[in-house]
């Protein structure tokens, strides 16, 4: 039934209950569109960040979360140019640096047990009780693919 019928019906019915209709009719989305499900900003996000930068899917979501969790030090873009860097000693290295194209299996090390993991300072932190595993499989894949890009 379109909202034009559902008013139609409703006539008789007192002002005030005819006021309330229409209120619930406009919050409910008769005349709107329908709203995004939850979730959806996030993937639009992600989309968008994947065709900019030429990234798969996993890569996009790890560069999302290399934004949230690692800029701080690692820069937005993984340069080691983050807010903090300046204060640690050692610096946050170039990620994108073609020397800093690390195995998997490295990294997996260094995020989720830190850098302390792989016999360097203890600055970098761990990650692996606070990340998922799938959240820390896609930040591996980006960091691979920050090297991968410099190196092209
Ligand atoms: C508090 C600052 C800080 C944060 C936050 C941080 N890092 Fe680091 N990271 C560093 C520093 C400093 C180093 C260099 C450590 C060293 O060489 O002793 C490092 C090293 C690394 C390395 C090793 C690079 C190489 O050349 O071996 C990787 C990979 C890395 N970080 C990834 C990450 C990821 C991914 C995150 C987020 C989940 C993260 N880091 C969060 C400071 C940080």
């Amino acid at each position: 039934m379109s909202c034009r019928e559902r008013v139609g019906t409703q006539r008789h019915m007192c002002r005030s209950a005819l006021v309330a209709l229409l209120v619930t009719a406009s919050l409910t989305g008769c005349h709107q569109k329908a709203a995004a499900p939850p979730g959806e900003p996030m993937l639009a996000a992600v989309r968008g960040d994947q065709r900019a930068a030429g990234l798969t899917y996993a890569e996009a979501q790890g560069r999302l979360l290399f934004q949230q969790y690692c800029a701080t030090c690692h820069g937005d873009e993984g340069k080691g140019d983050g807010q903090n860097a300046s204060n640690l000693n050692p610096a946050p290295p170039d990620l994108t640096a073609p020397k800093a194209a690390p195995d998997a299996v490295y990294l997996r090390r260094v995020i989720a047990q830190g850098s302390a993991a792989v016999g360097r300072s203890p600055l970098s932190p761990p990650w692996g009780r606070s990340l998922r595993a799938q959240e820390i499989d896609d930040l591996v894949l980006y960091c691979r693919a920050l090297a991968r890009r410099k190196s092209k």
